[in-house]
């Protein structure tokens, strides 16, 4: 929590503006592209810059593909403003947040970092959603109390839009002692909790912490304590051995002595809620799968249990192939039609067996595509290396018995040149996509790759601008069954055309390639990522696409999974359907980085629960984002969880809708092929709330309820009492019958 007083805001361009103490914004600055360490230094020259409005990212203002920019920003700082304080240690420039890192110089000296720069020890990484808060002490000799002061930031953009875009400018502020305090969570060396309080201050803060140790599914208190700390940047106060039970957090509030003010937070213990799967042979997946009349099939069943593990039938149709060791079907039937056979799995523990339908026609894709895609792991990074490992972790960690089956290379794996015949050719790091075709469809996996209709790619490698049919035609030589077709470079050609502003020129290359596809003697699933423009949803179909990306591309925060899953998804639902889905981005859960460098996902465990709840709600493209290889349990208990799956995947093919948007309180709903309905309870709000479901039956059009299951748990619920604890950015994900 902060408690910061706003005191003074004030910039200047060449002319210095006077200090005040109003709340005043800054909200331009000079500004210049490329970069020139000079431009830190108080006496540059600032006579090639020009004018900014600080508050709008860089591409908004007619500055776009640039890589390095510069701002410098002029401030009066009075000295009026820390006289007189209880505590005036620091004063604190807070620039919201800047695409995608920075380095802040106050008049020369560097007084924060975020992000990472091609040139720094960990290479480029993206921190754009990140507020910056740099704090200097007040008797630090770089300021100039009651004169020109020179904020200088140096920005890198990875990617458009790039550059500062706080929606408040720049402020400078006096915070106070106990903005200084952070409550953090660990483990001491005995492998008890602790719960430390951390003061970025050099002073000393005295205060009282409570520790409320509440139950994860009822919300109830507990245990409590009360204690005293006190906490400095040299020595921050600590509260040791805490033993909180397997299914609680701990809730906790600091209290200042001396101004009252308190600071809270809580734990997010990674709970693991989705129970072992059994050891005897249990089918995961679906028993339809739909294929093209002659098309070669590539499926696995989908099947949790003890390995080894054997696969069988009796009844095969003419042309299809079972592979008893991993249960991947083969073949290909030339005649369309329903073609029902029975599939039985046995290991040591014992048999199962799915009654199963291969659908032989037109439409593919009856349910969502789960897989994978290097994309928000490892970025432009991928190599074939880091996708057979990601793919064989697939299998041995489990996640093929779950239905996940496509290994799909992102960006970044074209030569800069085409070979002579036009034909595209891979770059050093894919020694042999036929290859690694050929090893995927062994395992009954599927291969994926991507391309742009544009010259250049998002990440500015080669595109398929004016060589789509060579480049199907080479897809269904490497034995491709799925392309993302990603828009970027086509940009540049679009805004030239004279219908640019009719949708028929957004549709136009997605036809072409969609069309390409179409004639080569496979299934290659057509995967649109345009970001959703021209209304996508209302046309994806319409050029045989099997999913469009619905909005801009998400990142593992919070705000991003709000912004893409809650605000942009509402009222997509009429235009899902088998064979055709709306595509809300990959999954963020996990170890991601979109470079070299991987870090675990910043969303908390709660966030990550509403992730796969709302993309299972929403029948959305399931295609995990981490790196397989470094996959841990609770990830794997929130992607393998067999009952939320399902809605996912079921044959109805309805994506849900938002019922109930109650202050914080949103309630998704979608019915399912037997008759019931999942429904999502979601917490979208900063505190933990208890929600009773009974006060919507009437939105969600609940008679009689007649019963209630926890997806999440596997466990059926008292129809009379639906009163649900949901903490804060969680859900309560249940499927009803009513
Ligand atoms: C765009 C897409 C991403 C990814 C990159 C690759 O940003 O939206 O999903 O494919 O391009 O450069």
């Amino acid at each position: 929590m902060m408690i910061n007083r706003q005191i003074f805001l004030c910039a200047g361009l060449g002319a210095m503006l006077m200090a005040s103490a109003q709340n005043t914004t800054t909200r331009s600055a000079l500004f210049s592209e490329g970069d020139d360490m000079a431009k830190a230094k108080p006496e540059y020259n600032e006579s090639g810059m020009r004018m900014i409005d600080i508050t709008r990212p860089w591409s908004d203002q007619k500055v776009n593909g640039v890589d390095y920019g510069w701002y410098r920003i002029h401030l009066t700082i009075p000295s009026s403003l820390v006289k007189g304080k209880n505590f005036a240690d620091y004063i604190q420039f807070n620039l919201g947040p800047i695409d995608d890192a920075d380095e802040v110089y106050l008049n020369g000296k560097l007084i924060g970092k975020t992000g990472g720069m091609p040139g720094d020890a960990g290479g480029y990484r993206s921190a754009w959603s990140v507020n910056r808060e740099y704090a200097v002490k007040a008797n630090d000799k770089s300021i100039n109390w009651d004169g020109d002061n020179v904020l200088a930031v140096r920005c890198y953009n990875g990617n458009d839009p790039g550059g500062m875009f706080g929606r408040n400018g720049v402020t400078v502020t006096v915070p106070e002692l106990i903005d200084g305090v952070s409550i953090g969570f660990g483990k001491g060396k005995n492998g008890k909790e602790t719960v430390t309080v951390s003061n970025r201050y050099d002073k000393s803060i005295k205060g009282s912490l409570t520790i409320e140790e509440v139950d994860n599914e009822t919300g109830k208190v507990i245990g409590q304590s009360s204690h005293k700390v006190s906490s400095s940047a040299k020595k921050p106060g600590v509260v040791a051995n805490l033993t909180p039970g397997e299914g609680s957090f701990l809730r906790v509030k600091f209290t200042d002595d001396l101004t009252g003010k308190d600071v809270v937070s809580r734990s997010h213990p990674k709970f693991i809620l989705t129970p072992a799967a059994p050891a005897a042979p249990r089918f995961n997946t679906v028993e339809v799968y739909g294929v093209r009349p002659g098309s070669p099939i590539h499926y696995r069943f989908g099947v949790s249990g003890e390995r080894p593990m054997t696969f069988s039938s009796s009844d095969l149709p003419e042309g299809v192939t079972l592979d008893p060791a991993n249960g991947a079907l083969g073949g290909s039937v030339a005649k369309r039609g329903d073609y029902t056979f029975t599939v039985k799995a046995s290991n040591g523990k014992g048999t199962a067996e799915q009654r199963f339908t291969l659908k032989v026609g037109d439409n593919i894709a009856l349910t969502p595509p789960m897989g994978w895609n290097s994309w928000n792991c490892w970025g432009l990074s991928v190599t074939q290396d880091r996708v057979v490992s990601s793919a064989q972790a697939l299998i041995d960690k489990g996640l093929a018995d779950y239905g996940y089956a496509y290994i799909n290379i992102d960006d970044g794996w074209e030569a800069p040149e085409r070979n002579a015949d036009g034909t595209i050719a891979v770059n050093e790091k894919f020694p042999s996509m036929k290859e690694l075709g050929d090893w995927l469809h062994s395992e009954g996996l599927k291969f994926g790759i991507y391309s742009s209709p544009g010259d250049l790619t998002c990440g500015c490698y080669l595109g398929s601008l004016d060589h789509e049919l060579q480049d199907a035609e080479t897809y269904n030589s490497w034995g491709v069954d799925y392309l993302k077709y990603d828009w970027c470079g086509y940009g540049k050609k679009h805004a030239l055309e004279p219908d640019r502003r009719a949708t028929s020129s957004y549709i136009r290359p997605y036809m072409l390639m969609g069309e390409y596809l179409r004639r080569q003697p496979r299934d290659i699933f057509y995967s649109l990522c345009q970001y959703g423009m021209a209304d996508v949803w209302k046309w994806g179909a319409m050029v045989d696409a099997n999913s469009w990306r619905t909005t801009g591309d998400i990142t593992d925060t919070w705000a991003s999974l709000y912004d893409i899953g809650f605000n942009r998804q509402a009222g997509l639902a009429p235009y899902a359907a088998p064979g055709h889905w709306n595509d809300p981005d990959m999954l963020i859960v996990g170890k991601v980085g979109w470079s070299d460098n991987l870090r675990d996902s910043r969303l908390t465990p709660d966030e990550q629960y509403t992730h796969i709840a709302l993309w299972s709600l929403l029948a959305s493209d399931m295609l995990i984002g981490c790196d397989l290889a470094q996959l841990d349990d609770f990830t794997i208990n929130v992607l393998c969880n067999n009952e939320v799956n399902a809605v996912n995947q079921d044959l109805l093919g309805k994506q849900a809708d938002r019922v109930v948007k109650d202050g914080d309180i949103q309630i998704w709903s979608r019915p399912l092929s037997d008759g019931t309905h999942a429904i999502g309870v979601f917490n979208v709000g900063g505190n933990d709330l208890n929600v009773n479901l009974a006060d919507y039956y009437k939105a969600l059009g609940i008679v009689k309820l007649q019963s209630v299951r926890d997806l999440w748990r596997q466990k059926d619920l008292s129809v009379s009492n639906t009163d649900y604890f949901i903490p804060s950015h969680g859900v309560r994900f249940i499927k009803v019958r009513y």
